[in-house]
Protein backbone atom coordinates (compact mmCIF):
# COMPACT_ATOMS: atom_id res chain seq x y z
CA UNK A 1 0.00 0.00 0.00
CA UNK A 2 1.28 3.43 -0.90
CA UNK A 3 0.93 6.22 1.79
CA UNK A 4 0.42 9.45 0.82
CA UNK A 5 3.74 11.65 1.16
CA UNK A 6 3.47 14.76 3.96
CA UNK A 7 5.33 17.31 4.25
CA UNK A 8 5.16 18.79 7.73
CA UNK A 9 6.45 22.34 8.88
CA UNK A 10 7.16 23.21 12.30
CA UNK A 11 7.84 27.12 12.88
CA UNK A 12 8.38 27.17 16.24
CA UNK A 13 8.68 30.31 17.72
CA UNK A 14 8.66 32.15 14.81
CA UNK A 15 6.33 34.44 12.50
CA UNK A 16 3.91 37.04 13.21
CA UNK A 17 0.28 36.51 12.30
CA UNK A 18 1.10 39.00 9.29
CA UNK A 19 4.18 37.48 8.36
CA UNK A 20 2.03 33.47 8.20
CA UNK A 21 -0.51 35.16 6.69
CA UNK A 22 1.86 36.44 3.87
CA UNK A 23 3.92 32.86 3.43
CA UNK A 24 0.51 31.09 2.99
CA UNK A 25 -0.51 32.74 0.35
CA UNK A 26 2.88 32.91 -1.38
CA UNK A 27 3.40 29.54 -1.26
CA UNK A 28 -0.65 28.33 -2.39
CA UNK A 29 0.54 28.74 -5.79
CA UNK A 30 4.00 26.56 -5.84
CA UNK A 31 2.58 23.93 -4.36
CA UNK A 32 -0.35 23.78 -6.86
CA UNK A 33 0.87 20.38 -8.37
CA UNK A 34 2.82 18.93 -5.70
CA UNK A 35 1.71 15.00 -5.00
CA UNK A 36 1.84 15.17 -1.30
CA UNK A 37 -0.30 16.48 1.85
CA UNK A 38 1.49 19.67 3.06
CA UNK A 39 0.89 20.94 6.66
CA UNK A 40 2.37 24.05 8.43
CA UNK A 41 2.39 24.46 12.51
CA UNK A 42 2.57 28.20 13.27
CA UNK A 43 2.46 29.68 16.53
CA UNK A 44 -0.60 30.01 18.35
CA UNK A 45 -0.97 33.31 17.79
CA UNK A 46 -1.19 33.02 13.74
CA UNK A 47 -2.98 29.67 13.71
CA UNK A 48 -6.44 31.83 13.01
CA UNK A 49 -5.17 33.52 10.03
CA UNK A 50 -3.28 30.83 8.56
CA UNK A 51 -5.95 28.67 8.27
CA UNK A 52 -8.01 31.76 7.04
CA UNK A 53 -5.25 32.38 4.61
CA UNK A 54 -5.39 28.63 3.45
CA UNK A 55 -8.91 28.19 2.94
CA UNK A 56 -9.29 26.75 -0.96
CA UNK A 57 -5.56 25.67 -1.20
CA UNK A 58 -4.45 22.15 -0.55
CA UNK A 59 -2.52 23.79 2.74
CA UNK A 60 -3.57 21.99 5.67
CA UNK A 61 -3.23 24.10 9.16
CA UNK A 62 -2.17 23.06 12.91
CA UNK A 63 -0.72 23.55 15.86
CA UNK A 64 2.79 23.13 17.76
CA UNK A 65 0.94 21.77 21.31
CA UNK A 66 -2.07 21.59 23.76
CA UNK A 67 -2.56 20.88 26.95
CA UNK A 68 -4.53 17.92 27.78
CA UNK A 69 -7.61 19.15 29.48
CA UNK A 70 -10.59 20.76 27.51
CA UNK A 71 -10.25 23.97 30.10
CA UNK A 72 -9.08 24.75 33.35
CA UNK A 73 -7.06 26.93 35.30
CA UNK A 74 -3.66 26.52 33.34
CA UNK A 75 -1.94 29.66 33.08
CA UNK A 76 -0.56 30.12 29.64
CA UNK A 77 -1.98 26.95 28.01
CA UNK A 78 -3.88 26.12 25.25
CA UNK A 79 -6.51 23.44 24.64
CA UNK A 80 -7.72 20.82 22.06
CA UNK A 81 -11.29 22.75 21.62
CA UNK A 82 -9.49 26.18 21.20
CA UNK A 83 -7.26 24.42 18.65
CA UNK A 84 -9.94 23.11 16.44
CA UNK A 85 -12.29 26.33 17.02
CA UNK A 86 -9.17 28.32 15.79
CA UNK A 87 -8.84 25.93 12.28
CA UNK A 88 -6.12 23.59 13.34
CA UNK A 89 -6.52 20.37 11.76
CA UNK A 90 -3.40 18.60 13.11
CA UNK A 91 -1.56 19.11 16.25
CA UNK A 92 2.21 18.42 17.18
CA UNK A 93 2.86 16.55 20.23
CA UNK A 94 5.94 15.75 22.40
CA UNK A 95 8.41 17.77 20.48
CA UNK A 96 12.02 17.04 21.71
CA UNK A 97 11.87 20.61 22.86
CA UNK A 98 8.73 20.61 24.47
CA UNK A 99 10.13 16.91 26.51
CA UNK A 100 13.98 18.22 27.28
CA UNK A 101 13.29 22.25 28.02
CA UNK A 102 9.25 21.85 29.25
CA UNK A 103 9.87 18.86 30.92
CA UNK A 104 7.00 17.43 29.57
CA UNK A 105 6.64 13.26 30.42
CA UNK A 106 5.07 10.40 27.82
CA UNK A 107 2.51 10.10 30.49
CA UNK A 108 1.26 13.82 30.04
CA UNK A 109 2.02 13.31 26.24
CA UNK A 110 0.03 9.76 25.86
CA UNK A 111 -3.15 12.24 27.49
CA UNK A 112 -2.26 14.72 24.55
CA UNK A 113 -2.31 12.04 22.15
CA UNK A 114 -5.82 10.72 23.40
CA UNK A 115 -7.46 14.03 23.82
CA UNK A 116 -6.47 14.99 19.90
CA UNK A 117 -7.93 11.93 18.74
CA UNK A 118 -11.26 12.80 20.68
CA UNK A 119 -11.49 15.72 19.05
CA UNK A 120 -10.19 14.98 15.65
CA UNK A 121 -7.26 16.58 15.40
CA UNK A 122 -4.48 14.46 13.57
CA UNK A 123 -1.60 14.12 15.93
CA UNK A 124 2.03 13.89 15.48
CA UNK A 125 3.66 12.07 18.08
CA UNK A 126 7.36 13.21 18.08
CA UNK A 127 9.62 10.60 19.66
CA UNK A 128 13.34 10.07 18.86
CA UNK A 129 17.14 9.52 20.85
CA UNK A 130 19.26 11.55 22.19
CA UNK A 131 23.24 11.45 20.96
CA UNK A 132 24.27 9.49 24.25
CA UNK A 133 21.30 7.09 23.81
CA UNK A 134 22.55 6.08 20.35
CA UNK A 135 26.01 6.06 21.12
CA UNK A 136 25.56 3.73 24.00
CA UNK A 137 23.25 1.22 21.92
CA UNK A 138 19.52 1.98 23.21
CA UNK A 139 17.90 3.99 20.33
CA UNK A 140 15.27 0.94 20.17
CA UNK A 141 14.94 0.82 23.58
CA UNK A 142 14.09 4.45 23.47
CA UNK A 143 11.86 4.25 20.81
CA UNK A 144 10.11 1.78 22.58
CA UNK A 145 9.65 2.88 25.70
CA UNK A 146 8.12 6.05 24.34
CA UNK A 147 5.65 4.45 21.54
CA UNK A 148 4.64 2.42 24.19
CA UNK A 149 4.17 4.83 26.93
CA UNK A 150 3.06 7.85 24.36
CA UNK A 151 0.32 5.55 22.71
CA UNK A 152 -0.73 3.18 26.30
CA UNK A 153 -4.47 2.37 26.48
CA UNK A 154 -4.64 4.71 22.83
CA UNK A 155 -5.68 1.74 20.40
CA UNK A 156 -7.40 -1.56 21.03
CA UNK A 157 -7.24 -4.51 18.17
CA UNK A 158 -10.46 -5.30 17.34
CA UNK A 159 -9.81 -9.07 18.02
CA UNK A 160 -8.64 -8.06 21.80
CA UNK A 161 -10.55 -5.98 22.56
CA UNK A 162 -14.46 -6.06 23.16
CA UNK A 163 -14.97 -2.51 24.63
CA UNK A 164 -13.97 -0.21 21.56
CA UNK A 165 -14.36 3.44 22.53
CA UNK A 166 -14.77 6.05 19.97
CA UNK A 167 -10.49 7.20 19.65
CA UNK A 168 -9.43 3.76 18.76
CA UNK A 169 -11.69 3.61 16.11
CA UNK A 170 -9.72 7.15 14.31
CA UNK A 171 -6.54 5.54 15.25
CA UNK A 172 -4.67 5.49 11.65
CA UNK A 173 -5.34 9.53 11.88
CA UNK A 174 -1.94 9.41 13.85
CA UNK A 175 0.89 10.59 12.54
CA UNK A 176 4.67 9.50 13.96
CA UNK A 177 7.52 11.38 14.03
CA UNK A 178 10.87 10.02 14.09
CA UNK A 179 13.19 13.21 15.59
CA UNK A 180 16.63 12.50 16.48
CA UNK A 181 17.04 14.77 18.74
CA UNK A 182 20.72 15.22 17.68
CA UNK A 183 19.79 15.81 14.42
CA UNK A 184 17.30 18.73 15.37
CA UNK A 185 18.53 22.05 14.55
CA UNK A 186 22.09 20.65 14.12
CA UNK A 187 22.39 20.10 10.36
CA UNK A 188 23.16 16.61 11.03
CA UNK A 189 20.47 14.71 8.96
CA UNK A 190 20.20 11.54 9.97
CA UNK A 191 21.46 9.34 6.71
CA UNK A 192 19.05 7.70 4.87
CA UNK A 193 19.59 4.15 5.74
CA UNK A 194 19.91 5.54 9.31
CA UNK A 195 16.70 7.06 9.47
CA UNK A 196 14.87 3.50 7.25
CA UNK A 197 16.43 1.71 10.72
CA UNK A 198 14.46 3.46 12.86
CA UNK A 199 11.42 3.76 10.67
CA UNK A 200 11.16 0.24 10.17
CA UNK A 201 11.55 -0.52 14.19
CA UNK A 202 8.57 1.89 14.68
CA UNK A 203 6.40 0.28 11.99
CA UNK A 204 7.22 -3.09 13.59
CA UNK A 205 6.42 -2.08 16.65
CA UNK A 206 3.08 -0.72 15.02
CA UNK A 207 2.24 -3.83 13.47
CA UNK A 208 3.01 -5.87 17.27
CA UNK A 209 1.11 -4.17 19.16
CA UNK A 210 -2.06 -2.05 16.44
CA UNK A 211 -1.63 -5.30 14.04
CA UNK A 212 -0.27 -5.24 10.85
CA UNK A 213 -2.98 -3.33 8.84
CA UNK A 214 -3.17 -0.53 10.50
CA UNK A 215 0.60 0.03 10.75
CA UNK A 216 0.51 -0.39 6.83
CA UNK A 217 -1.88 3.13 7.13
CA UNK A 218 -0.07 5.38 9.74
CA UNK A 219 2.62 7.69 8.71
CA UNK A 220 6.08 7.87 10.11
CA UNK A 221 7.51 11.28 9.41
CA UNK A 222 11.33 12.50 9.63
CA UNK A 223 12.72 15.31 11.10
CA UNK A 224 15.95 16.52 12.10
CA UNK A 225 17.38 19.23 10.07
CA UNK A 226 15.94 18.30 6.55
CA UNK A 227 16.21 20.36 3.26
CA UNK A 228 15.70 20.60 -0.07
CA UNK A 229 19.53 18.99 -0.63
CA UNK A 230 18.42 15.87 1.57
CA UNK A 231 14.31 15.52 1.36
CA UNK A 232 14.27 12.90 -1.61
CA UNK A 233 16.95 10.29 -0.60
CA UNK A 234 15.43 10.16 2.84
CA UNK A 235 11.39 9.65 1.41
CA UNK A 236 12.62 7.02 -0.90
CA UNK A 237 12.90 5.14 2.22
CA UNK A 238 10.30 2.50 2.42
CA UNK A 239 9.68 2.85 5.64
CA UNK A 240 9.61 7.17 5.43
CA UNK A 241 6.45 8.46 4.39
CA UNK A 242 7.56 12.22 4.69
CA UNK A 243 9.28 14.92 6.79
CA UNK A 244 8.61 16.99 9.93
CA UNK A 245 10.57 20.34 8.99
CA UNK A 246 11.73 23.17 11.33
CA UNK A 247 14.48 25.77 9.70
CA UNK A 248 13.71 25.20 5.84
CA UNK A 249 9.92 25.48 6.76
CA UNK A 250 10.44 28.86 7.38
CA UNK A 251 11.40 30.22 3.97
CA UNK A 252 8.86 29.94 1.54
CA UNK A 253 10.97 28.42 -1.15
CA UNK A 254 12.84 25.91 0.52
CA UNK A 255 9.68 24.65 1.80
CA UNK A 256 7.83 24.78 -1.41
CA UNK A 257 10.79 23.17 -2.96
CA UNK A 258 10.47 20.08 -0.62
CA UNK A 259 6.71 19.80 -1.29
CA UNK A 260 7.76 19.44 -4.81
CA UNK A 261 10.22 16.79 -4.40
CA UNK A 262 7.94 14.66 -2.25
CA UNK A 263 6.48 11.75 -4.39
P1 LIG B 1 14.95 21.24 12.03
O1 LIG B 1 13.75 21.01 13.08
O2 LIG B 1 14.42 20.85 10.68
O3 LIG B 1 15.28 22.70 12.13
O4 LIG B 1 16.07 20.36 12.47
C1 LIG B 1 12.92 19.88 13.01
C2 LIG B 1 11.95 19.89 14.13
O5 LIG B 1 12.28 20.39 15.21
O6 LIG B 1 10.81 19.40 13.99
Amino acid sequence: MKRKRILAGNWKMYKTRGEAKAFVQELAPKIKQADCRIFIAPPFTAVAESAAASEGTAIVIGAQNMHDVPEGAFTGEISAPMLVEAGAQFVILGHSERRQIFLETNAFIQRKVERALNVGLQPILCIGETQAERASGRTEEVLAEQLSQCLAGIYCARSKCDNLSVHSIKTESLIIAYEPVWAIGTGNTATPEMAQAAHRFCRAWLAEHWGKEMAEKIAVLYGGSVKPETIAALCEMPDIDGALVGGAALNVNSFSQMANLLK
